[in-house]
C-alpha cells in the first residue's frame, strides 16, 4: 500500500528559522517529534543520507516505509512522534531523539556497568538486555533511572537522556515508588504502623554506619505476607533495611510504580521491556 500525499500544509518550513541553537536538545527534540513533518525534511534530518537527492531516490525506489507502508510521495506529511518510518528495513530517528525503555527487570542483573571483578564472578548487566534494539553510541549512553537491586525485579526506566534521570530520580523530586514486599513472616499491625510513620535504618555514610530517619510513607497489604509499600525517597537498599529493622526476612521485592507509571499497564513478562522512545514518559511519571 502507498500513501497519499496529504496536502495540508502545514507551517514546516518555520523549521529552519528556528534552529538547534535557539532550542536547547531536548525542547528541540519534544518540539520536532510533537510536529509534523514532510518525509523528505524527516529523513534529512537523520543524517542517513549524502544528500536532498540521494533521500528522494530512496524514497522514489521505494526503500522507504512509514509504519511499514511503502511511501513514494516525499511531500508525505506524518506528525514525527506517532510513525515509524524505516529505510531498507532500518528504523530511522531523529538524531537528538533519546532512546527511553520501560523494563519489567528481572532478577539476577544488575543496574550498572560491570567492572572487572563483577564480570569473573559472572555477572550480567542490565544493559545487556538493549545491546541488539540500539545503536552502539546509544548503547554507550544506557543509563537506568534510579536503581535496583540485583535480587529486585519490576519496573525500571532505562534511556539515554540524562536530564530524564535528573527530573526523575532527583531525590529533591520526592517521586513516589511502590514496592510489593514479600516477606517470609506476617506483617504485624504495629510493624506497618512502624513502617508508615518511619523508622531508624542503618545507612553507610561515608564509611561511617549511620541512623537514618526513614520519610512517612504509605502501607497497605496485599496479603499478611505481601506489603504494598509507598516511599518518596530512595536511600540504597532502603526497603530491605525497613523490613530489616523490623526483623522481617524479605524474600521478594518488585517496584510495581514509579510515580504514575504502573508497571501493570504494560502487560511486560519478567525481562521484557517496551520501547518508549518519543512517548513522555516524564509526564506520565510526574502526573502520578
Ligand atoms: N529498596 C531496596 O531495598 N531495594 C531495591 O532494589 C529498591 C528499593
Amino acid at each position: 500500500m502507498t500513501f497519499g500525499h496529504q496536502g495540508i500544509l502545514e507551517r514546516t518550513h518555520d523549521l529552519g528559522l528556528l534552529g538547534e541553537k535557539r532550542l536547547s536538545e531536548r525542547r528541540w527534540g519534544w518540539w520536532l517529534r510533537a510536529m509534523k513533518l514532510r518525509l523528505h525534511q524527516f529523513l534529512s534530518k537523520t543524517g542517513h543520507f549524502s544528500s536532498k537527492q540521494a533521500v528522494k531516490e530512496a524514497v522514489w525506489a521505494g526503500e522507504v516505509t512509514v509504519n511499514g507502508s511503502v511511501v513514494k510521495d516525499i511531500a508525505f506529511q506524518f506528525k514525527v512522534s506517532k510513525k515509524e518510518v524505516a529505510y531498507k528495513g532500518q528504523v530511522l530517528r531523529l538524531p537528538s531523539e533519546d532512546r527511553t525503555f520501560l523494563l519489567n527487570k528481572p532478577t539476577g542483573v544488575i543496574c550498572s556497568r560491570l567492572n572487572p571483578q563483577e564480570r569473573s564472578l559472572g555477572k550480567r548487566s542490565v544493559f545487556e538486555l538493549f545491546r541488539d534494539h540500539v545503536t552502539p553510541s546509544e548503547y554507550e549512553r544506557l543509563v537506568t533511572v534510579g536503581r535496583l537491586d540485583e535480587d529486585t525485579s519490576g519496573l525500571l526506566l532505562v534511556t539515554t537522556s540524562g536530564g530524564m534521570v535528573h527530573r526523575i530520580a532527583s531525590p529533591e523530586m520526592h517521586v513516589a515508588k511502590v514496592y510489593r514486599v514479600t516477606t517470609a513472616a506476617p506483617v504485624a499491625e504495629e510493624q506497618r504502623s512502624r513502617l508508615a510513620g518511619g523508622l531508624d535504618i542503618e545507612l553507610e555514610v561515608n564509611g561511617e554506619v549511620e541512623l537514618y530517619r526513614t520519610r512517612p510513607a504509605e502501607v497497605s497489604m496485599v496479603d499478611p505476607c505481601i506489603t504494598s509499600l509507598t516511599l518518596s525517597e530512595g536511600k540504597k537498599r532502603q526497603v530491605r533495611r525497613m523490613f530489616a529493622a523490623l526483623g522481617h526476612e524479605v524474600v521478594a521485592l518488585e517496584r510495581t510504580a514509579i510515580g504514575g507509571l504502573q508497571l501493570a499497564a504494560y502487560e511486560l513478562e519478567t525481562g521484557e521491556f517496551i520501547d518508549m522512545s518519543g512517548v513522555d514518559v516524564e509526564g506520565v511519571v510526574l502526573q502520578g
